[in-house]
């Protein structure tokens, strides 16, 4: 089923890897028209280094080298996949009792465990079947990082750029492909800590293209819903293949 969309999806990613290697990951200004540019021409990028950085591509899944971990050992958590209805559900608010009986740290705590062990960067609470307004990510989707570990309770977003960027994202729902999203720049966000502490941060790049991931499966959002027309029409045998695997009783 390798379509040409996903050679396509690969020499864009060593791309990725290139810019990033050479310490762009968080000013993808000048590389993302031409990665545009790329998208349109499917021009061939030599992939000089095997090097995984963190990419966009891994910022939410890996493609080439994904991981289904399927039960892992710690977590009755499992991610659901394309088209599960948990990821079109509405999500609902946590309360205070839920942050105070800690219910909710423990399970971003399982969340982050499933992250890692898929090798993704962030995850939604709707993507483990738990549809609540809670999304956890690390940007070096490093588990040794762990200071880089963010924990988003009701998360809202209160401005978005007008600048946008285009870049490629996965997504651990959706394995073994891919897409080009346009996201905004930068946004400022509010949210709660598991400690019930209000945060109010600007994201700017990467770790506002993971947010605004995050922050539209808290919506019933997914990235497939973002991809151009093409872009649509290049992963639809593949979506075409986990309706399948998935059988009845899924939601589009
Ligand atoms: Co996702």
């Amino acid at each position: 089923m390798l379509c040409s969309s996903l050679v396509m999806v690969r020499t864009t990613r060593a791309f990725s890897r290139v810019s990033i290697a050479r310490g762009m990951a968080h000013k993808p200004l000048a590389f993302v028209a031409q990665q545009s540019s790329i998208h349109r021409t499917t021009t061939t990028t030599t992939t000089t280094t095997r090097s995984y950085g963190k990419t966009s591509s891994q910022l939410f899944a890996r493609m080439e080298e994904e991981v289904d971990p399927g039960k892992i050992e710690g977590t009755d958590l499992q991610i659901v996949k394309y088209p599960h209805p948990a990821l079109r559900r509405d999500n609902v608010e946590i309360t205070k009792e839920e942050l105070k009986d800690g219910s909710i740290a423990q399970l971003a705590k399982e969340m982050f465990m499933y992250m890692y062990e898929a090798e993704g960067v962030g995850l939604a609470a709707p993507q483990v079947g738990v549809n609540k307004r809670l999304m956890v990510y690390n940007q070096s989707g490093d588990k040794k990082k762990w200071l880089e570990e963010m924990v988003m309770v009701n998360p809202q977003i209160v401005e978005f750029s007008d600048a946008k960027e285009i870049d490629e994202e996965g997504c651990l729902s959706f394995p073994d492909m891919g897409g080009y999203v346009e996201r905004s720049k930068w946004i400022k966000v509010e949210a709660m800590n598991l400690q019930g502490k209000k945060i109010k941060r600007k994201f700017t790049g990467w770790e506002a293209r993971i947010f605004q991931h995050e922050y539209d499966h808290l919506d019933g959002v997914v990235y497939i819903d973002r991809l151009t027309e093409k872009g649509k029409e290049e992963v639809q045998p593949r979506l075409q293949e986990l309706i399948a695997e998935f059988g009845d009783g899924g939601a589009l």
